[in-house]
C-alpha cells in the first residue's frame, strides 16, 4: 500500500499540475493531481460544457488555495492548518487524497458511480494525536471545506449558459444541501445532499473592491464536528446528482440520503398568535421527534404538525432522528413577528421623529431630508460622503412608505407635517424645476449632477402617493407651483426625454398604479399619454428578451425583476396577452434567484450579495438574506398570481414580504440588510447591519401589494 502510494506520488511529481479526470456517463470531473482539489465538474452531455464549480478555466480570480475540496482547520493556538499537499491516487472513477497535518489526518475520497449517476465525496477526519482535538474552538469558521460554487455575474451571455445560482442550505445540521440552478434554466442542474455528518453554516471569501458586486465569492462549508477524540475518525459525506427542477431535487435527495429531511411550512414568518403547519418527509420521517411537537402521519409519505407561535423572535427547531451513535439532528428556522400594522406604524413614527433633519439644519442641502440613521450611535448619520448614504436616491423610500401609510392612517398630523416638509425637500432639492432628478441634492458639497435613472421612478412614486394623499399643490424653486399629479406627469415625461431611458431597467416604475389612479380620477388623457410612454419602453424590453444589458451589477435579480414587473404591469393595465407572453421567460429567470431552504431568511428570498457593502455601516460584502429588493420578486409573484390566476404565487409573495420583516424591530428601527454567512472575508456575519438606510421599500411594497392581493 505504502509503496504503491509512493510510486503514484512519483508519477504525480512528473506530471505536476496535470489534470486527471474521473468519468462516468453523467460526470466528467477534473482533478488537480498536485493538490487533490477539483478543478471542474461537467455533465458530459452538456453542449455548453459548463463547469458547475469555480476553477482555473472559468474563475481566474479564484486563489489556488480555495479550490474545491481543500480546507482548513484550527489545531490549537496559531496552528490554523490548511490541507493542500496530499498523497493522491486517481483512477477513471475514483480518487483518494490523504492529507497529513500535525495531529490530524484527512482522507478525501471521491467516486463516480455509473449505475446511479451520482458522485460521492467523503472527508474523513482522524485525530492522530494522543489528545482530544477541539475543531471549532474559535467558532464554526475554525473548520471549513472550500466549495467554490460557480455563482458569478460575468455577463448575461456567459451567465445564462455557464453560471449557476447556488441555493445553499448549510445551517441544517444533518439535513444540509445545495441546489445549483443554471442561470439560463437549461437542465439538468447539479444538486448536493449530505449523507453523513452535519454542517453548521457557510462563509464567504474573496470579495473586495476589485471584484465588486459581480462575484458571489468563494464558499466555505463548516462541518459540525466540534471535537475528535484521540484515534477517532468522523466523516462528512455528500452526494452530487443531476435534477431538472426543485421537485426532482428534493425527490432524489430523499432517495440518496437517509438523513435528509424535506420540510415544508405554510409560512416561514408568522405573526405572533398564528399557527405554523410543518410537513416533513424523508426516508426516516416517521422517526422524527422534536421538543413539544407531535408529528402525525398525513396519509401520504409525510408527517405533519402544527405549532402555535406566540412570542416574537427567531425560532430554531431541532428535528431529531434515531438514537445513540445513529442519532442525527436537523435544524429549521422560523421567525415570529409582532402585528404587522403596528410594526409599520412604529417604523413610520420612528422615521418622522428620529430620521429627519430639521429645516434649520446647518447644511441646507440636507435640511428637511429623511436620512440614514445609525442604530448604534442612535443618531442621524450626517458625515457620510458616499452616494449610497446621501439624502437622495434610495432614501426616497422613507417618504414613499410614510405617504402610503398615511393613506391608511390619516389622523397623524405630526407625521403628515413631517412628510410635507420632506416633500418640499424632494421637490426643491432633489428635483429641478424641469423635472430632472438629481442623485445629490442641490447645494451639496459634492456638485454632482450626473444622471442616475434609477432615482427617477422613486420620485415618481412619491408624487403618486402625494397625489393620492390629497393632491395639494405645492411650490418649488420659488415660483413653480404644481400638484403632485402634475409633477408625476412632468417627471415621467422628463424621464423619457433622456435618450437612455428606453434601454434602462428601472426598479419601481409606477405603471399600473399611475394608470389606475389617473383613470379613477377621470384623467383619461394623462392615462393614455403615460400608457403610450410605458408601452414604448415595454416593447423595447420585450424585444431585448433575455439579452439583458448590464446595470450597476453585470447580471442581477434587480435587472430581471423590473423586466418582469414592467411587462406584467402593462398586461394588468391593458389585458393584452402579448405582454403576459413576453413576461413568462423573465418570470422564470427571476424565480430562479429564489431558493427553498427551511429558514425564513432564505426561503424564496432572492440571491443578492453586495448591498451590505454599499448601504451598510459595516461595509461587508457577502450574501444578504434578506435584502429588501428581494421584495421585487414578491411584487412579480403577486402580479403573476393575478395574471395567471395561481394563488400559490400570492402566498409566496406574502412570504417574501414577511421574510423581510426581520429588517425592522418593534421599536420602529430599521436595518439595511441581514448579512447571512457565518463570516465574510473573516469578519463575523449573521446579523442585521446597524444602519437604517433604504430598507423601507420592503414595507412600502408590502402596503402597495395589499391593494392587489
Ligand atoms: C445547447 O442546446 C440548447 C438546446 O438544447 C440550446 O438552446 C443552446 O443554445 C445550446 N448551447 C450551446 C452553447 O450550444
Ligand atoms: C502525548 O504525547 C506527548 C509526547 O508525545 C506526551 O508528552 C504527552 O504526555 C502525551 N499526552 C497524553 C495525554 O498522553
Ligand atoms: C394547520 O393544521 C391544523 C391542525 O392540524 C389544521 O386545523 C389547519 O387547517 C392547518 N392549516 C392549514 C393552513 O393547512
Ligand atoms: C444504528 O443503525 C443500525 C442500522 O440501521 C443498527 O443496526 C444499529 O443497531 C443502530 N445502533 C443504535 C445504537 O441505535
Ligand atoms: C440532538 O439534539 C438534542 C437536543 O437538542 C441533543 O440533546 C442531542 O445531543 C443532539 N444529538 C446529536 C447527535 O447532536
Ligand atoms: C420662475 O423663475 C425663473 C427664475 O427666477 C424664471 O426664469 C421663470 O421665468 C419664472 N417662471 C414663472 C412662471 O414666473
Ligand atoms: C382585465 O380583465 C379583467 C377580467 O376580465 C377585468 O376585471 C379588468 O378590469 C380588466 N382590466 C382592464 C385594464 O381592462
Amino acid at each position: 500500500m505504502l509503496s504503491e502510494a509512493s510510486l503514484l506520488i512519483a508519477a504525480c511529481i512528473c506530471t505536476a499540475n496535470a489534470t486527471q479526470y474521473l468519468q462516468s456517463r453523467s460526470f466528467r470531473i477534473g482533478v488537480d493531481t498536485d493538490t487533490g482539489a477539483l478543478l471542474s465538474i461537467v455533465h458530459p452531455k452538456d453542449n455548453a460544457s459548463m463547469s458547475w464549480i469555480s476553477g482555473p478555466d472559468n474563475t481566474p480570480w479564484q486563489p489556488l488555495g480555495s479550490r474545491w475540496g481543500l480546507g482548513c482547520v484550527d489545531l490549537g493556538p496559531l496552528h490554523r492548518s490548511f490541507w493542500q499537499r496530499p498523497e493522491i491516487r486517481v483512477t477513471d472513477t475514483t480518487m483518494s487524497a490523504a492529507y497529513t497535518l500535525d495531529g490530524l489526518q484527512i482522507d478525501v475520497t471521491r467516486t463516480v458511480k455509473n449505475e446511479d449517476d451520482v458522485m460521492e465525496e467523503c472527508f474523513a477526519f482522524t485525530n492522530t494525536g494522543n489528545e482530544s482535538l477541539t475543531l471549532d474552538a474559535e467558532g464554526a469558521e475554525s473548520f471549513a471545506i472550500y466549495t467554490p460554487f460557480n455563482d458569478h455575474y460575468t455577463s448575461t451571455t456567459d451567465v445564462l449558459e455557464n453560471r449557476a445560482h447556488a441555493h445553499v442550505w448549510a445551517n441544517g445540521g444533518a439535513s444540509s444541501w445545495v441546489k445549483l440552478t443554471r442561470m439560463g434554466l437549461r437542465g439538468p442542474h447539479l444538486g448536493l445532499v449530505l449523507t453523513e455528518g452535519g454542517l453548521q453554516g457557510y462563509s464567504i471569501e474573496g470579495r473586495s473592491r476589485v471584484t465588486l458586486s459581480n462575484t458571489r465569492g468563494v464558499f466555505l462549508l463548516h462541518p459540525n464536528m466540534p471535537t475528535l477524540e484521540s484515534g477517532e475518525t468522523r466523516r462528512v459525506c455528500w452526494e452530487m446528482f443531476w435534477h431538472e427542477d426543485w421537485d426532482e431535487f428534493f425527490e432524489v435527495a430523499m432517495q440518496r440520503s437517509s438523513q435528509f429531511l424535506h420540510v415544508e411550512a405554510d409560512r416561514w414568518t408568522s405573526v405572533a398568535g398564528e399557527a405554523v403547519n410543518l410537513t416533513v418527509s424523508g426516508q426516516r420521517a416517521d422517526e422524527v421527534v422534536s421538543d413539544g411537537l407531535d408529528f402525525v402521519a398525513d396519509g401520504t409519505a409525510s408527517f405533519s404538525t402544527s405549532l402555535q407561535t406566540d412570542e416574537p423572535g427567531e425560532q430554531e427547531i431541532t428535528l431529531t432522528i434515531g438514537e445513540g451513535k445513529n442519532q442525527t439532528n436537523s435544524t429549521i428556522v422560523l421567525n415570529v413577528v409582532p402585528d404587522i400594522d403596528k410594526l409599520i406604524a412604529n417604523r413610520a413614527k420612528f422615521i418622522a421623529q428620529n430620521q429627519q433633519l430639521g429645516t434649520d439644519f446647518s447644511d441646507q442641502s440636507k435640511a428637511g431630508a429623511y436620512a440614514v440613521y445609525d442604530n448604534q450611535m442612535e443618531d442621524i448619520v450626517t458625515f457620510e460622503t458616499s452616494s449610497d448614504r446621501n439624502t437622495g436616491r434610495e432614501r426616497v423610500g422613507m417618504g414613499v412608505l410614510i405617504a402610503r401609510w398615511l393613506q391608511e392612517n390619516p389622523d397623524n398630523p405630526q407625521i403628515e407635517t413631517s412628510l410635507r416638509t420632506y416633500y418640499d425637500y424632494v421637490t426643491n432639492k432633489l428635483q429641478e424645476a424641469d423635472g430632472y432628478v438629481r442623485s445629490w441634492p442641490i447645494g451639496a458639497a459634492r456638485a454632482d449632477t450626473s444622471l442616475r435613472l434609477y432615482n427617477w421612478p422613486w420620485v415618481m412614486q412619491l408624487h403618486l402617493q402625494m397625489a393620492k394623499l390629497g393632491d395639494l399643490p405645492t411650490t418649488s424653486h420659488g415660483n413653480s407651483t404644481a400638484t403632485p399629479t402634475q409633477r408625476l406627469l412632468t417627471t415621467v415625461e422628463r424621464f423619457y426625454s433622456e435618450p437612455s431611458a428606453i434601454d434602462y431597467y428601472p426598479i419601481n416604475l409606477p405603471i399600473l398604479e399611475s394608470i389606475t389612479y389617473l383613470r379613477q380620477t377621470g384623467n383619461e388623457e394623462a392615462a393614455t399619454r403615460l400608457l403610450h410612454l410605458f408601452t414604448t419602453h415595454g416593447q423595447r424590453i420585450a424585444e431585448i428578451g433575455a439579452h439583458y444589458p448590464s446595470a450597476e451589477v453585470n447580471y442581477e435579480q434587480s435587472i430581471i425583476a423590473p423586466a418582469t414587473i414592467i411587462l406584467l404591469e402593462l398586461y394588468l393595465s391593458t389585458n393584452e396577452t402579448s405582454w403576459l407572453d413576453a413576461a413568462h421567460g423573465h418570470f422564470a429567470r427571476l424565480e430562479a434567484f429564489s431558493g427553498r431552504q427551511p429558514d425564513f431568511h432564505l426561503h424564496d428570498i432572492a440571491i443578492r450579495h453586495w448591498d451590505g457593502y454599499w448601504f451598510g455601516k459595516d461595509r461587508l460584502w457577502g450574501d444578504t438574506f434578506p435584502h429588501y429588493w428581494s421584495t421585487l420578486t414578491g411584487i412579480a409573484m403577486g402580479y403573476y398570481a393575478l395574471a395567471i390566476g395561481e394563488e400559490g404565487y400570492a402566498a409566496r409573495a406574502e412570504g417574501i414580504f414577511r421574510g423581510n420583516l426581520v429588517l425592522f424591530d418593534q421599536s420602529g428601527r430599521g436595518y439595511s440588510s441581514f448579512v447571512y454567512p457565518v463570516t465574510v472575508d473573516g469578519r463575523p456575519g449573521h446579523y442585521a447591519d446597524p444602519y437604517a438606510n433604504d430598507q423601507d421599500w420592503a414595507l412600502a411594497h408590502l402596503l402597495a401589494m395589499r391593494a392587489w392581493l
